[in-house]
């Protein structure tokens, strides 16, 4: 296996200036599953250049879809799309392809694939997918290696018992293509749900409650192909603005999800940010960051967003103050907690709150980014940290971040990317996550 990147950051410089937002990872994916439902040529505008999105394209491939990239818009023809063989191969490095389950059961009325992969932040079940899939009529049978579907799905009523991003997709997926209607009680509200319906709706699908408690989803036996901009990646965004705090800069947003950040901007007042929208971008002003929060929760949206969660805490570890923070959606999301004690950070955690010590100053050190969102906070503390930091394990990052060495770079920040041999052309994962 060919060595793999690191980054290398300098800390202890404010990050100023303007630095677009990438399209919406966790957008992306489930409008790529959707194209699958067309016949047609569907194109995603301004997607991101990301390892994920290139693992999903090629699973698409797996089952006959050609694509292309034109820049940043991704072509997927899937008018000869047909049920693949290597639909599993691909499926263990993220967990998005499970959704393709509910569109393979819609287009081919069979299909298989591979058990998800994903980050380690949890036990990552997909108890919820399957119930979903079942509540439409589909048959799915969880085998040694793959999980396998077969009958197309009926309408039906499902009613989730707790709330699941992806399971929701599932659902949506796979009513769109049956012609009766679909009810789905106690939905995930975040805004990649309402994007799924906006793209599915524009394919003809009729969808009642999009980002709503509850769906009344009326699919139709064959849908159009789209042509879509992927919205701005809220989880970026807000990523960008915490390394801003982090080293108590002033980072303006372009063109950032407007409406998406409203409780982290809420918290961000809190630690003492200042921000303003104005034409389009949003202005944020870091100078005056210095207040410890003494409890954050995560929570569904419009709740805190827990992939927001441990780059907040790389920065409450550099506000002086008692800080803590408790993740709600996910039991194993504090493994970058002992990296950033490394660091100097001190952070308790007991159960499932972090409390944090936080230090006038880091320092700069060697650690490891294990999934993607903890690669992220690590690379916010190195920004902040005094000295150097030597991020083992970039390709993790590289899974949802386009061009964050570049985009701090820009942002008056030192970050360098060592080139890892990746195992694909670009930036494609090299490794699959444990
Ligand atoms: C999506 O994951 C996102 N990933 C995650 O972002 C995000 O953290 C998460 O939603 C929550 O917002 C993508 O969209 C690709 P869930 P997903 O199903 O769909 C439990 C990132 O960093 N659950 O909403 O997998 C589950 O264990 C990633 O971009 C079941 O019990 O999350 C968790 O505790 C990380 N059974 C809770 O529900 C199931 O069948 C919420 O998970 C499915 C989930």
């Amino acid at each position: 296996m060919g060595k793999l990147g690191e980054i290398r950051i300098t800390g202890g410089i404010p990050l100023n200036g303007q630095v677009a937002v990438q399209g919406s990872k966790n957008t992306a994916l489930p409008m790529m599953a959707a194209a699958l439902l067309g016949r047609g040529i569907s194109v995603l505008k301004k997607c991101p250049r990301i390892a994920d999105v290139f693992c999903m394209e090629e699973i698409l491939q797996g089952l006959g879809v050609h694509s292309w990239w034109e820049d940043h818009d991704l072509y997927l023809d899937c008018r000869k799309a047909e049920r693949g063989k290597n639909a599993a191969d691909g499926a263990g490095k993220m967990r998005s392809s499970v959704i393709l389950l509910g569109a393979m059961a819609g287009r081919f009325g069979e299909g298989s694939m591979g058990y998800p992969g994903g980050c380690i932040i949890g036990k990552r079940p997909i108890d919820l997918h399957l119930y979903a899939l079942r509540c439409l009529g589909i048959d799915a049978q969880e085998g040694e290696t793959e999980i396998r579907v077969s009958g197309h799905p009926l309408g039906g009523h499902i009613s989730f018992p707790k709330k699941s991003v992806g399971a929701t997709e599932q659902a949506m997926l796979a009513a769109a293509l049956s012609c009766e209607e679909t009810t789905i009680e106690n939905c995930a509200r975040e805004p990649e749900i309402w994007w799924l319906a906006k793209c599915l709706t524009a394919m003809g699908v009729r969808i009642q409650g999009a980002g709503t408690g509850c769906m009344h989803i009326q699919g139709r036996k064959s849908l159009k192909p789209y042509s879509m901009k992927v919205p701005p990646d809220r989880i970026v965004a807000g990523t960008y603005l915490l390394a801003g705090a982090a080293t108590r800069g002033r980072v303006t947003l372009l063109e950032p999800p407007g409406g998406e950040l409203n409780t982290f901007l809420e918290l961000y007042s809190k630690m003492g940010g200042q921000f303003q929208w104005n034409s389009g971008k949003l202005i944020t002003d870091s100078q005056k960051v210095c207040f410890p929060l003494p409890y954050v929760e995560t929570g569904c949206h419009p709740g805190f967003p827990t992939d927001l969660q441990s780059p907040l805490m790389a920065v409450l570890a550099g506000i002086p103050g008692e800080s803590a923070v408790r993740e709600t959606i996910f039991e194993e999301r504090y493994g970058v907690a002992e990296e950033l004690k490394r660091m100097g950070a001190e952070i308790t955690v007991r159960g499932d709150t972090a409390y944090i010590s936080g230090k006038e100053e880091l320092t700069g050190a060697s650690v490891k980014a294990g999934e993607l969102r903890g690669g992220a906070a690590l690379v916010i503390a190195g920004l902040s940290a005094h000295g150097e930091t030597r991020i083992a394990g970039c390709q993790y990052i590289r899974r949802g971040y386009e061009n964050i060495c570049e985009d701090i770079t820009r942002l008056g920040g030192k970050a360098e990317e060592e080139a890892g041999e990746y195992l694909y052309e670009n930036i494609r994962l090299l490794e699959k996550p444990e």
